[in-house]
């Protein structure tokens, strides 16, 4: 069942039938710096398995996050954005505090991000730095 949230004639909804997916492949493919090489097909596969959160003005979608989840113990936000005629209004603000307090994502042991520039947004929701960074490995295919 999905959610919605307004605000100032803004929209956030969780319903993925709503999603852009052309708009979030466009977006992460010319302008983000962690996904340029994201294919279609994956975006469609990574918004089919995923919590996602699209921010509308109108019809129109003009920011995105998503949270990949087992709704019980794990969430790992992604691709976060907000398209750039509509940026330092709050936007960003508003869709992590709707992220975070999500009925379905409460209680969770840990969250988890990456982030090149942007941890002083992330901060204000609760996120810190990782505290013991040599307990902690990854692994990267692509
Ligand atoms: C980052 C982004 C989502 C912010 O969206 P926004 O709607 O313009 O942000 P808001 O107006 O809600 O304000 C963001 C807050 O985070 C702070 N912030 C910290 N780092 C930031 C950063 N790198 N970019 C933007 N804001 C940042 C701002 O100062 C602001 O806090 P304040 O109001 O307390 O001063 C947007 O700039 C964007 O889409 N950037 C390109 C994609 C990206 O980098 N996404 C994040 C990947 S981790």
């Amino acid at each position: 069942m999905s959610s919605e949230w307004h605000k100032d004639g803004f929209t956030i909804s969780t319903d993925p039938g709503r999603l852009d997916v052309d708009l979030i492949h466009r977006f992460l493919t010319t302008e983000s710096y962690w996904a340029q090489h994201r294919t279609l097909p994956t975006v469609k596969l990574a918004v089919q398995n995923s919590l996602n959160f699209g921010v509308y003005e109108d019809d129109r979608q003009i920011g995105f996050a998503r949270v990949v989840t087992d709704y019980a113990t794990f969430a790992w936000l992604a691709d976060v954005f907000i398209i750039a005629d509509y940026r330092r209004r709050g936007l960003s603000k508003w869709l992590l505090q709707i992220v975070v307090a999500h009925p379905r994502l409460q209680g969770l042991r840990r969250w988890m991000l990456a982030t090149r520039d942007a941890h002083e947004l992330y901060r204000q929701f609760g996120f810190q730095d990782l505290q013991d960074s040599n307990s902690w490995m990854t692994r990267f295919e692509a």
